[in-house]
């Protein structure tokens, strides 16, 4: 894993909601400074189980002297946030990547509305704040399974004063999700529309803005989407590196970064699973079959880029700026 990586100080753990907690992270010496982040950015965490994981960033963006993630206990957890609420203490230290922003914020638009679902809520708090201090207005669609999990509340209510707007949606009091294609059907559909939080609330806020001709539609995925990574038949095909002058031969079973690692190459990678972006490489020709969580349908037609921790080629040649 090349990914250029920091040290941080747990300095501070903070009880937000029922299961969430946040993560408050310095730079293990005084006087350094850690790379300013953007609006819904996130970093990934290398925990001494040896897993990374990588969490959004809810500290307002560009702050250099600290990170603060927030964490939910995930019941289905594979490691990564049992370990922050179970074996993560203030004074350890962690390493942990520069921020990367796979979900960024149009900063120019004068409104734009926000669905977030349970821990979903944390890269559009940042967000928010930056819409604030722009003095652009939001409308905010929280939507939790009870007032126990909503988290960030404070913090909702100070902005809410000013820019935003919060709509909240308790399941257990609405008997059920909310009905988005009401919700958004209340908005011009040239709004920029944002929603982050479970998978099949992401794709029905993608089908409903299609639905409602919305041609600004943001998502980020925290979890990679099943049939995307895991059951298209692959095939062999050769692997040009441009800038190296290699040839590689790529297997059915073996994914792109994992025959560029094969071969003593040392690209920068992460979460494996087509989520995190670190791995995201410069495509110069062939016919990608992206399978990665992060990219949008136009970035893919473009063709532009791919993730090769999953992503493959169904043509028989693929050359990447590497
Ligand atoms: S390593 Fe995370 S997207 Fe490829």
């Amino acid at each position: 894993m090349t990914t250029a990586t920091l040290k941080a100080r747990v300095h501070c753990l903070r009880y937000e909601a029922r299961d969430v907690v946040s993560v408050e992270l310095r730079p293990e010496h005084a006087g350094v400074v850690f790379p300013p982040h953007e609006a819904g950015a996130h970093i990934d965490l290398h925990m001494s189980n040896g897993l990374v994981r990588s969490y959004s960033l809810i500290n307002p963006a560009g702050e250099a002297g600290r990170y603060v993630v927030g964490v939910l206990k995930d019941r289905k957890s594979r490691g990564g946030s049992a370990f922050v609420h179970e074996q993560l203490r203030v004074g350890q230290l962690l390493t942990i990547s520069a921020p990367r922003n796979n979900f960024p914020l149009h900063e120019s638009a004068r409104h734009s509305v926000f669905v977030a679902g349970g821990i979903g809520i944390t890269p559009i708090l940042c967000m928010l704040e930056r819409l604030s201090v722009l003095g652009h207005t939001a409308d905010l669609i929280y939507c939790v399974r009870s007032r126990a999990d909503a988290a960030f509340v404070e913090r909702l209510n100070d902005l809410g004063s000013h820019t935003l707007r919060v709509h909240w949606h308790f399941d257990d009091e609405a008997g059920g999700p909310p009905d988005l294609r009401d919700r958004l059907s209340q908005y011009v559909p040239e709004n920029h529309f944002y929603a982050c939080g479970p998978g099949p609330m992401l794709d029905a806020f993608l089908s409903t803005c299609e639905a409602l001709g919305c041609p600004n539609a943001h998502i980020e995925r925290f979890a990679a989407v099943p049939t995307l990574t895991g059951s298209i038949e692959a095939a062999t095909f050769t692997l040009e590196l441009r800038r190296s002058e290699r040839h590689i031969e790529v297997r059915a079973d073996c994914s792109v970064l994992d025959a560029m690692l094969e071969a003593g190459l040392s690209p920068d990678h992460s979460c494996r699973e087509g989520l995190c972006g670190a791995c995201e490489t410069r495509v110069l020709a062939g016919d990608v079959e992206h399978r990665d969580s992060i990219l949008t349908e136009s970035e893919r037609a473009a063709n532009k880029s791919m993730m090769i921790c999953v992503s493959r080629c169904r043509s028989n040649v693929l050359v990447l700026d590497a």
